[in-house]
């Protein structure tokens, strides 16, 4: 099984640019042509929240038009830009989404590996938050199949970057999850986007990574009191690939053409 992860793609009505300077929805339209050009196509594509930049209802419907060329189920959580009124109802009809309830959260159990959607959005807030609710909500789903390879995929790293500025709207309550899953060695991977850049991190026993932007990136300044900033390093995806007995391998792969495989022997 491949899973494709694609995240922060800041969506914005047809014609308009993000902060006034980024395409991202000519970005993300040549995400999806190299999804759909990958040698072995994803059976699964995650989007990990900042689905739009503002989460206008606009927004969505330009989002469903740029991902409709992808054949594979697309499952989306919702991130800090987002407004999960607008998502849910340009998305309801999929399928997989809750109907009511506040939180986003959703199990898809149709694949070889078990998809655990998290909503770690707190309305107005940058910052995300695993609460009691959902670390219960968490704990009771994980709970069910103790022994199926999984995946959870959520907006917010519940972990510290160093990235300053990142780290004021960081995740709160991320030691709290660590701790369930550390009792569940069947989690594979928590899959994260939010930090505009490619990160990896151990998690309660489980590997926790963030995922390149589709658009721009946050500018690695590791320094306490460097002002943030946005740089348009090259955008990326990440490429889960699950073989049974072979475990889950995370592949970075870089968007764009980067011409004609030079075969060699
Ligand atoms: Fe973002
Ligand atoms: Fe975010």
């Amino acid at each position: 099984m491949i899973i494709a992860q694609i995240t922060d793609l800041h969506v914005r009505p047809r014609g308009r640019l993000a902060y006034d300077r980024v395409d991202t929805n000519a970005m993300l339209k040549a995400t999806v042509a190299t999804l759909m050009k990958l040698p072995r196509r994803p059976d699964v594509v995650l989007a990990t929240g900042d689905l739009t930049d503002c989460g206008l209802l606009e927004e969505y419907e330009v989002l469903r038009e740029l991902l409709a060329p992808l054949s594979m189920p697309v499952y989306l959580v919702p991130g800090n830009h987002d407004r999960r009124e607008n998502m849910r109802a340009i998305f309801y009809a999929k399928g997989y989404l809750p109907a009511d309830g506040e939180f986003l959260h959703y199990v898809v159990d149709a694949h070889p590996v078990r998809l655990i959607g998290l909503d770690t959005v707190v309305p107005g807030e940058g910052h995300g938050l695993m609460c009691l609710r959902r670390l219960n909500w968490l704990e009771e789903q994980l709970a069910r199949a103790p022994g199926e390879p999984t995946v959870i995929f959520m907006h917010h790293p519940p972990f510290l970057t160093g990235l300053a500025d990142m780290d004021r709207i960081n995740c709160r309550g991320g030691d709290s999850m660590a701790d369930i899953v550390a009792r569940f060695p069947n989690v594979e991977r928590v899959l994260c986007g939010h930090v505009h850049r490619f990160m990896l991190r151990r998690l309660g026993g489980t590997i926790a990574m963030a995922c390149p932007s589709t658009a721009s990136q946050i500018a690695l300044r590791l320094a306490p009191e460097a002002p943030p900033a946005s740089v348009m390093e090259p955008p990326g995806c990440l490429i889960h690939h699950w073989q049974p007995g072979g475990g889950l391998v995370s592949h970075l792969s870089p968007i764009g053409d980067s011409g004609a495989p030079m075969l060699f022997f």
